[in-house]
C-alpha cells in the first residue's frame, strides 16, 4: 500500500517537521523539567527522551505522520511537538488516532499548541480521512484540556489510567473526541459516558 507521507507542514508561525539529531538535546532537556511533565508519572531521562525520539520517527517512516518536531518558524527553535499518535491500549478510543502535544515552558502560553493541533487536525480528517480523532490527559491537566476544546474536542469519558501506578494524583484520566462531521461531538445531552458503558463503542450516532 503506497503510505502518503505528510513530513513537513507549515502554519502560519510553526514549521512542523520530522526529528533531526539536534532536537534530541532540547527534547531530552524539556522531559527532564518537572513543570513540563507535572502531569506525568515522572519526568523522563535522557535514554528514554531518546527512545521516544526513536519510536516517533519510525511511526512516521511507517504511516507517513506522527507527532511532528515543532519549529519557530524562520528560527530554527525548537519547541517540542505536536501531532497524532495511536491511541494507547486499554483506554476510551484505544485503537484510534489521538491529537497530543509537549512543549517547552518557553514556548507556552503563545497559541503554538493550538495551531499546531489545528494543522494536525486537517492531516487527520482532511489528509487520511479519519472519522473521529481523541485525545487524552490527566484530569488536573487543565490547560491541555483547554487546549483540546479550542480543537473542538469534547469530553467523552473518565478513566482510571491502566499503565499508571494507582493512588498517583495523575491516574484518573479524561478522554476527549471530536467526530469529522462535527466541530463539537461531544455528549450533549447525556453528560460524560462512564468508561463502562461505553468503552470502545465506535457506532455512538451522536455529534
Ligand atoms: C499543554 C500545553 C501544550 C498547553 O500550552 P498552552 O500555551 O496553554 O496552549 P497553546 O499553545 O494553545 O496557547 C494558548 C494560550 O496562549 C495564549 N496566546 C497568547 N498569544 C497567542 C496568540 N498569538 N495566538 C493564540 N493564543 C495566544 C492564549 O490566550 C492561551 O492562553 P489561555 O489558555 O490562558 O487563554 C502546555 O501546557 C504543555 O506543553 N504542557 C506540558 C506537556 C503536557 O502536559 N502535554 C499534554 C499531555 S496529554
Amino acid at each position: 500500500m503506497t503510505v502518503i507521507r505528510y513530513d513537513t507542514i507549515r502554519t502560519a508561525r510553526l514549521l512542523m517537521r520530522r526529528w533531526r539529531d539536534c532536537d534530541r538535546e532540547p527534547f531530552a532537556a524539556l522531559n527532564a523539567d518537572p513543570e513540563v511533565m507535572r502531569f506525568f508519572p515522572a519526568p523522563l531521562e535522557r535514554v528514554a527522551s531518546d527512545a521516544m525520539v526513536d519510536r516517533i520517527e519510525a511511526l512516521f517512516d511507517r504511516q507517513g505522520y506522527g507527532l511532528w518536531a515543532l519549529e519557530i518558524a524562520g528560527t530554527a527553535t525548537f519547541i517540542g511537538f505536536t501531532g497524532l499518535n495511536p491511541m494507547p491500549d486499554g483506554v476510551p478510543g484505544a485503537g484510534g488516532v489521538e491529537v497530543g502535544w509537549r512543549l517547552a515552558r518557553s514556548a507556552w502560553q503563545q497559541g503554538y499548541a493550538t495551531e499546531a493541533a489545528t494543522a494536525a487536525l486537517g492531516v487527520a480528517f482532511d489528509g487520511l480521512g479519519l472519522d473521529e480523532i481523541w485525545s487524552i490527559t490527566a484530569v488536573l491537566n487543565v490547560p491541555s484540556q483547554a487546549v483540546m476544546r479550542r480543537l473542538g474536542l469534547a469530553e467523552y469519558a473518565r478513566f482510571e489510567h491502566p499503565r499508571i501506578a494507582e493512588g498517583d494524583p495523575v491516574r484518573p484520566h479524561v478522554a476527549y473526541r471530536r467526530l469529522r462531521r462535527s466541530a463539537d461531538a461531544g455528549p450533549a445531552q447525556t453528560g460524560p459516558r462512564s468508561v463502562r458503558s461505553r468503552y470502545d463503542d465506535r457506532s455512538a450516532g451522536d455529534g
